[in-house]
């Protein structure tokens, strides 16, 4: 049965959460994966010192404890960005806490950082480096703040987690843009952000062999004003680059869902097409100010080969997706990485 059919009668009457669950499951075990069907051509493109296979990866959140970069990759994304990852293992907000807007292909989480903590997160990738696969895998560490960590001591937490991923990790990302983590979105003020910054990038320098480049990501929600003083902080701060953007907290006018089901989900970030304007717009305006001095993910409404190619237009170095995923299926991976050579 092709996927579109599949959804619409299977997948749409099931819990989100538990599809989720089963589908990853099958990638995990390479049972979705079809070389010839998703074989895509590499063109290596080096970004931040690092070698890419193409520019196209996985976004945060699917694979938030690391459990099956493989068989993610073996769908065709160049990359694969895990986490987020907090200092301390925690269990996420109660169910249900992942939903589908289905009219307009989006999704809206309040998952809340639900993963197994830095150490447990740290061996799993320790043990993955050990095999062929994982040597070869290029993976990007996202770190975020234990819940019940107070925002005072944000800098303290994120650097515990990023001592023990650094050495694992190709690129960090310091994520202070989930919205379902109480607070967490303040840290994007410069105020509170460069004290976090600071810490995480000396950690990430004093990795042994290897300066590990340092990412932070930030959401569409932000002012321009703010976006601008959080490209000068990265710029001052030496930072590689930014990832934009995450989820929206806002639920537009132009969603097709009706009202009562948006107000009867409830809380949480939106995701997929609706993103899609306000995160072009605001890589173009981070490119504008920055030059060629930071590295650009393009993260927020990719589900087309058209939309990958609007994000390197707009100045993405590398395009980022996970909501189109979902509705796109086990083929889709790679039919958005052949538009990203
Ligand atoms: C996310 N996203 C996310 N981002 C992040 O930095 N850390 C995380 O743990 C998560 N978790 C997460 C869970 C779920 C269910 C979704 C749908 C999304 C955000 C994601 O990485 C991305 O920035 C946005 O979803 C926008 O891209 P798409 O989905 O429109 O392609």
């Amino acid at each position: 049965m092709a996927y579109d059919a599949l959804f619409d009668t299977v997948f749409a009457r099931m819990d989100p959460e538990r599809i989720h669950g089963r589908a990853f499951a099958a990638i995990r075990a390479g049972r979705l994966v079809s070389e010839r069907v998703y074989r895509v051509e590499p063109s290596p493109v080096t970004v931040m010192g690092i070698e890419f296979p193409h520019r196209f990866g996985l976004a945060a959140g699917f694979d938030k404890d690391a459990r099956g970069v493989p068989g993610l990759l073996a769908l065709g994304f160049g990359h694969v960005e895990i986490g987020t990852v907090t200092a301390r293992p925690q269990p996420g907000n109660d169910r249900p806490r992942l939903f589908r807007l289905v009219d307009d292909h989006a999704i809206v989480n309040r998952m809340g950082f639900n993963n197994d903590g830095a150490a447990v997160v740290a061996s799993r990738l320790h043990r993955l480096r050990g095999t062929a696969a994982g040597r070869d895998a290029v993976i990007g560490v996202n770190i975020g703040k234990t819940k019940v960590v107070p925002a005072e001591q944000a800098a303290q937490d994120y650097v515990e987690s990023a001592r023990l991923l650094v050495p694992l990790a190709d690129y960090l990302v310091v994520n202070v843009s989930s919205p379902n983590t109480p607070g967490l979105r303040d840290l994007q003020a410069v105020d509170s952000l460069e004290p976090i910054l600071r810490s995480v990038k000396d950690v990430a320098d004093a990795n042994l062999g290897r300066r590990v480049p340092l990412v932070v990501k930030i959401a569409g929600d932000l002012a321009d004003a703010d976006i601008d003083a959080v490209t000068d902080l990265a710029l001052e701060l030496g930072l590689d680059g930014i990832s934009a953007t995450n989820t929206t907290i806002a639920r537009p006018e132009e969603l097709r869902t009706p009202r009562a089901r948006i107000d009867a989900v409830g809380a949480g970030g939106l995701s997929g097409p609706v993103l899609a304007d306000r995160a072009v717009e605001v890589l173009r305006r981070i490119r504008a100010r920055a030059g060629d001095g930071l590295t650009l993910i393009g993260v927020g409404g990719v589900t087309t080969p058209a939309d990958v190619r609007a994000r390197i237009e707009a100045g993405a170095d590398l395009v980022q997706a996970y909501t189109g995923f979902v509705y796109g299926g086990p083929s889709w991976p790679s039919r958005l990485a052949r538009a990203a050579r």
